[in-house]
């Protein structure tokens, strides 16, 4: 036992020595208390597959589903509305939802009663992505109001505030433009926090100017790190590059948000599926599923309920994994776990089959002995790694393992 904690311990350190040799310096702002989001938020989003055609049945839908399919006790607990449900605001400044959305409030406890969570979506300022009314000038007035419905979740989508307010407001100062924004994700996390209710916080602009830094100290339980997400290999991978580097900024109560899952959507292969779930376990990311679940196919739900790849995910001690090495076109990424375990993720990313000269595992490079007892995650069988052992994979796919107890190099 006493040897397992020190080799933990050990390479705990190591993994942390690393990580501070290549990773940026850490957020000098004090991430917020965290009462919300100790694990990466889990659940279901309306936009990836319902985009602006979302109604009040497609929620319950969702709520019914995630029950029904085992997804709620996989993790699953966010049932969220995204942009499209806003109305019109009446004289005393309530903002009603439009016809999609009858009465909001017997929803949220329709969501509630299933022993789910429910989120929703606006912009800080006068308009959403998608036209609809925003929250600039009834920050608030909507706070308390969604905590009145009995929201549990908030994604706040910069969209216009850009144009509208900072462009506007300060022509050509980049400077005070930035001031503006954080200025306007502050004033709803005070209004959020003002209701007392927990509610989650998810910054929605894109990883402009390294939101990362900022984010915590105004209150970001969450903030997305690129641009949106869609279901198509490229755009998943290209996402995948870009969180590289970015995993001091993660913790237990704020989280780089990669954005939400198109596993099921598309035309993503089975392999892209698996290494899009894979990766975003490993990334520490939420967790929002996005597809048709009235309709999802059984592979599909197994990838998305794998709990072995969950717990990846939902690891308390909330490190994020990083990029240690590539070798051409495959890449090779680590996670330190709670308890001293690791998880490696070897990521094919070639469009062709790596096999006349099949990529060799370096666990050296890894800060690892050369031999290791681990789990495959997605056949669910014991591996045994040794140094350089050939690996191939087939285009797109992902060889993910969890070392519970890894064995360290013996000290020269
Ligand atoms: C932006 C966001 C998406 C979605 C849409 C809704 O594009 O990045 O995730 O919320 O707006 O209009």
């Amino acid at each position: 036992m006493r040897i397992f904690a020190s080799l933990s311990l050990a390479l705990l350190a190591l993994a942390s020595l690393n990580a501070a040799a290549q990773a940026p310096a850490a957020p000098k702002a004090p991430p917020a208390t965290p009462q919300v989001s100790l694990t990466p938020p889990m659940g279901w989003n309306s936009w990836n597959h319902f985009a602006g055609k979302v109604n009040d049945k497609d929620i319950r839908d969702a709520a019914d589903q995630l029950v029904a399919t085992g997804m709620k006790d996989a993790g699953y607990i966010y049932v969220n509305i995204d942009d499209t449900w806003e109305g019109e605001r009446d004289a005393s400044g309530v903002l009603h939802p439009n016809a999609k959305f009858p009465d909001m409030k017997a929803l949220a406890d329709y969501v509630h009663s299933k022993g789910l969570k429910i989120g929703i979506y606006s912009s800080p300022g006068s308009k959403t992505c998608g036209g609809y009314a925003a929250s600039l000038g009834h920050e608030e007035q909507d706070a308390k109001m969604y905590a009145e419905w009995g929201i549990d979740y908030l994604k706040y989508d910069l969209c216009d505030l850009r144009t509208d307010v900072m462009e506007k407001q300060a022509p050509n100062d980049k400077a005070e433009q930035m001031r503006l924004m954080i200025a306007a994700y502050d004033k709803m996390n005070k209004a959020l926090k003002a209701t007392g209710r927990p509610i989650v916080f998810s910054f929605c602009q894109y990883g402009w100017d390294a939101v990362w830094e900022w984010g915590p100290s105004v209150g970001a339980n969450l903030w997305r790190t690129t641009g949106d997400v869609t279901p198509e290999w490229d755009r998943i991978y290209a996402i995948i590059s870009q969180q590289a580097g970015l995993e001091a900024y993660a913790g237990p109560g704020h989280w780089n948000d990669p954005d939400m899952l198109e596993v099921g959507n598309g035309k993503l292969t089975l392999a892209e599926n698996r290494t899009h779930f894979s990766m975003w376990a490993m990334l520490a990311a939420p967790l929002l599923a996005g597809n048709d679940l009235p309709n999802m196919k059984p592979e599909i739900k197994a990838i998305l309920t794998n709990r072995d790849v969950i717990a990846i995910d939902q690891d308390r001690l909330g490190k994020q994994g990083r990029r240690v090495y590539s070798d051409g076109e495959v890449e090779v990424w680590t996670r330190v776990l709670a308890h001293g375990a690791v998880a490696i993720a070897v990521v094919d990313a070639g469009d062709s089959r790596y096999s006349t000269h099949p990529f060799h595992l370096r666990l050296s490079k890894l800060g690892l002995a050369a031999t290791q007892t681990g789990k495959d995650l997605w056949t669910g069988k014991t591996v045994e790694l040794t140094e350089n052992m050939p690996l191939e994979l087939t285009s797109h796919d992902v060889f993910l393992v969890r070392i519970d107890k890894p064995k360290l190099p013996s000290p020269e």
